[in-house]
């Protein structure tokens, strides 16, 4: 399956209420989601799945993060297979919410549209992207431990499953 990514806004609110319902329980409201689509601070981005004669892409190399390329889509033909809800916050990237859905995983969309969304907040000046996950939640501990992120910080039994929290860093200079 071939994919672009491209920063997403408010037309792809209704497909992005449906991703993120199948990919995290309980899900973010689509009221919460419309709002880290359309904040001033927001950094949104999408996967969507291109077959033939999908959207064209235009091909944008990447500078230091990663060496896979990045791709944007001018249309918006496609299924959406992937997102990124992320906000810049003075010099930091704050990653709130990433997910892939289940049919599509293990393809290496998460860390693609990491590595976009990263590569262009280093480029507008960011020093450092953080965010805070589950202790429980292997696959992206190994995803963001395969970006360079590590542990700066936990806060104990922080989710109502008993899990601590683990405040993850990336310093992008
Ligand atoms: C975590 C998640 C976003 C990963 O998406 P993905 O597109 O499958 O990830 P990628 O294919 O880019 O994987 C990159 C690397 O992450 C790690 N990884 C991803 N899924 C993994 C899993 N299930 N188990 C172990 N490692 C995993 C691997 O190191 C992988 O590299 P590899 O495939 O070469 O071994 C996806 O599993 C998901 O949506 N999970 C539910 C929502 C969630 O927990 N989001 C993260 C917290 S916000």
């Amino acid at each position: 399956m071939d994919a672009l990514i491209r920063r997403a806004g408010s037309p792809d609110l209704d497909r992005l209420v449906a991703l993120v319902a199948a990919c995290f329980e309980p899900a973010w409201s689509a009221a919460s989601i419309e709002g880290a689509l359309r904040a001033r601070e927001a950094r949104a981005y999408v996967a969507q799945a291109v077959g033939p004669g999908g959207a064209p892409a235009r091909r944008v190399e990447p500078r230091s993060l990663g060496t896979r390329p990045a791709e944007i889509a001018r249309g918006e033909s496609a299924d959406h297979v992937g997102f990124v809800l992320a906000r810049r916050i003075l010099d930091a990237v704050e990653i709130d919410l990433v997910g892939v859905a289940p049919q599509a995983r293990r393809r290496g969309l998460a860390i693609r549209m990491l590595e976009v969304l990263l590569e262009a907040e280093r480029t507008r000046g960011a020093a450092l992207a953080q965010l805070e996950l589950s202790s429980g939640n292997e696959a992206a501990s190994a995803l963001y431990a395969g970006l360079g992120f590590v542990v700066v910080g936990r806060r104990p039994r922080y989710y109502p499953d008993g899990r601590d929290a683990l405040l993850l860093s990336l310093e992008l200079r």
